[in-house]
């Protein structure tokens, strides 16, 4: 009788003592990043146990009681979920407890949170996140994400004063980062010297570097934008739609829509298989629905980072002037030659089709 093939191995298999964990590629990294004191490592280090945290609430959602609404409308005049309150409150727990944050700004709070203000003579930074992105996700069980961006305070700030100096560009950022709560939870993360993804590994409960220096792809392969809302999208951009869904003349083949609806998980895809996401202008968001500060600063930080671009359709998202804590922007972040072409067309520099 013929025997059956011996059935093929998974070449990839690595035991996890192969990997580099967080904590290790912190501190060999540590002389790259700002100000290399130690403070900027524990700074990473506190946000990353709040991940985990959090993670540890999101995989155990249907069994503990954190599924649905709080009864709040936050400062978006969204409905809160619970979990969104619960990463509001595990991130600044741990940012307090660590010590090296001095101000916060958060998604679930309509004013920022200053702390620690005995760290006078040390640097003193400033953390803005998004606690939990895609919210509306989470209670039917499709990914999520957790969004953080770090800035260094200026000398200036004073937590007393009324001026609000913690608001600076996106360029001025020093590290930023997401969470991505999907078939695995994975932190992927930038201090300005390309970006690097780690995995958890809940058994051990270690974040383990699993994709080193990642680069998105010129090209992309995937498009993400809600298009039930492309009858009031600008005649611009529906035209760039109708563009990108053509077949390609030289591949024959046509783009993929990919839409989670939780931006981190939108974003995560298209970074590792190239590919746009657009959150545009429309008539219920006329200023775009992402919020600068905590959404597309980062996230234009990271895929410029790995080599992608990010825009409102006319200026670079770094470069955008904060005025205000919650400001929306509109967005086209993701694969250089997709966003550079999303841009020739709102700038009406490529032809109708
Ligand atoms: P959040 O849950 O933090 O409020 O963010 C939701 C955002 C973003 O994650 C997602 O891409 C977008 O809203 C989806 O909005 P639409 O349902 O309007 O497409
Ligand atoms: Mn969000
Ligand atoms: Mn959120």
């Amino acid at each position: 009788m013929a025997q059956s093939p011996p059935r093929p191995r998974t070449e990839q298999f690595q035991e996890p003592e192969s990997f580099l964990t967080l904590e290790q590629f912190i501190i060999d990294q540590q002389e790259t990043f700002p100000h290399s004191t130690g403070a900027f490592s524990r700074l990473l280090r506190d946000l990353s146990v709040a991940a985990k945290i959090i993670s540890r609430n999101i995989r155990r959602a249907g069994i503990l009681d954190v599924l649905g609404e709080t009864g709040v409308v936050n400062v978006q005049d969204e409905k809160q979920k619970k979990l969104d309150d619960i990463a509001h409150q595990e991130l600044v727990r741990a940012l307090r407890r660590g010590g090296e944050c001095c101000l916060i700004g958060s998604e679930e709070q309509s004013d920022t949170i200053s702390m620690n203000p005995s760290r006078e003579d040390r640097e003193r930074y400033a953390v803005f996140f998004d606690p939990l992105d895609g919210s509306s996700n989470i209670d039917v069980n499709a990914s999520v994400g957790t969004i953080f961006s770090v800035y260094l305070l200026p000398d200036e700030w004073d937590p007393d004063d009324v001026i609000d100096v913690s608001l600076q560009r996106g360029a001025e950022q020093v590290a930023a980062g997401y969470v991505a709560y999907g078939s695995s939870t994975m932190l992927v993360f930038t201090t300005g010297n390309g970006v690097n993804g780690f995995t958890l590994d809940p058994s051990i409960g270690e974040f383990l570097l699993s994709h080193p220096n990642l680069r998105i792809p010129n090209e992309g392969t995937m498009y993400s934008v809600n298009e039930a809302d492309v009858d009031d999208f600008a005649p611009e951009l529906q035209a760039f739609l109708r563009w990108i869904k053509r077949k390609d003349p030289e591949t024959k083949r046509r783009i993929r829509a990919r839409y989670i609806g939780s931006f981190v998980s939108d974003f995560h895809r298209n970074l590792l298989s190239g590919g746009i996401y657009v959150y545009p202008v429309s008539t219920e968001y006329p200023d775009g629905k992402l919020r600068l500060m905590y959404e597309a600063n980062p996230m234009a930080f990271l895929v410029e980072q790995a080599g992608g671009r990010a825009t409102d359709g006319h200026q670079r998202i770094l470069d955008l002037e904060p005025t205000s804590l919650h400001q929306r922007t509109p967005l086209y972040i993701g694969s250089t030659r997709l966003v550079e072409a999303a841009e020739r067309f709102l700038q009406g520099e490529q032809a109708r089709t």
